[in-house]
C-alpha cells in the first residue's frame, strides 16, 4: 500500500512535467496504479488507517504524485452537500470548458505534495465539462464518458487535472477572492488535498 513516503514532494521535476497520455487497451500496470491510488485515498479517510500509518487525509491523487507520469488521477468524495458521493478513477482526462464565472474552496486548498503551510485559496472554474475515460476498479470497465461538474467536485477535478500538466495549486494561488462566490458547504468541509 503506498504510503506518505510514496508521494512526491514539491521540488521533484515530475510534478512539473505534461504527463504522458496513456496508451489504450489500458494496460495491467496501469490498471494497478489506478488501484492504488484510489486506495491511498480510501485509506487516508479512514481514521485508524490515518493513525496507524500517518497518512495525510486526501480526496485526490494523481500519477504524478506517485512519480509516475502518465495522465490518470483518482478521486473520492462527497459534494458540499454531503448527499451524493463521487468515487472516479480517472484515464486521459479532457477539459473541454471552463465556466467564466468562478469559485473556490473557502478554507483553502492542499495538496499531498506540498507542505501543508503553503495551503491556500484558488480561483476555479465554477463550472467545468470534461471527456475522460472512467475505469470500474471493480470489474476493469472502462467507459468514455463526458462529465460536467460544478462546486466542490469540480475543483477536486480540476486540481488534479492540473497535476497532469505540471500544474501544482500554489502556482494559482490569490490572496484575495473578491466578487468570487465561494463553495458553501451544507456539510462538514472534506479536506482539500
Ligand atoms: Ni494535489
Amino acid at each position: 500500500m503506498l504510503l506518505m513516503k510514496d508521494i512526491v514532494q514539491e521540488g521533484n521535476p515530475v510534478l512539473r512535467k505534461r504527463a504522458h497520455e496513456v496508451k489504450l487497451p489500458i494496460a495491467d500496470e496501469d490498471f494497478q496504479t489506478l488501484r492504488e491510488m484510489m486506495n491511498y485515498i480510501l485509506n487516508s479517510q479512514n481514521d485508524s488507517m490515518v493513525e496507524e500509518y500517518g497518512l495525510r487525509p486526501s480526496v485526490g491523487l494523481a500519477a504524478p504524485q506517485i512519480g509516475i507520469s502518465k495522465k490518470m488521477f483518482c478521486m473520492h468524495t462527497y459534494d458540499e452537500t454531503g448527499e451524493n458521493s463521487y468515487s472516479y478513477a480517472v484515464v486521459n482526462p479532457k477539459i473541454i470548458s471552463f465556466s467564466e464565472e468562478q469559485t473556490y474552496i473557502p478554507s483553502g486548498e492542499g495538496c499531498l505534495s506540498v507542505d501543508e503551510e503553503k495551503n491556500g485559496l484558488v480561483p476555479r472554474a465554477a463550472r467545468i465539462k470534461a471527456k475522460a475515460i472512467l475505469v470500474n476498479l471493480e470489474t476493469l470497465e472502462a467507459k468514455d464518458v463526458v462529465l460536467k461538474l460544478s462546486g466542490y467536485v469540480g475543483v477536486v477535478f480540476q486540481h488534479e487535472y492540473d497535476h497532469l500538466q505540471g500544474i501544482l495549486f500554489i502556482d494559482k494561488k490569490k490572496e484575495s477572492m473578491s466578487g468570487i462566490k465561494p463553495v458553501i458547504f451544507t456539510e462538514e468541509e472534506p479536506t482539500a488535498e
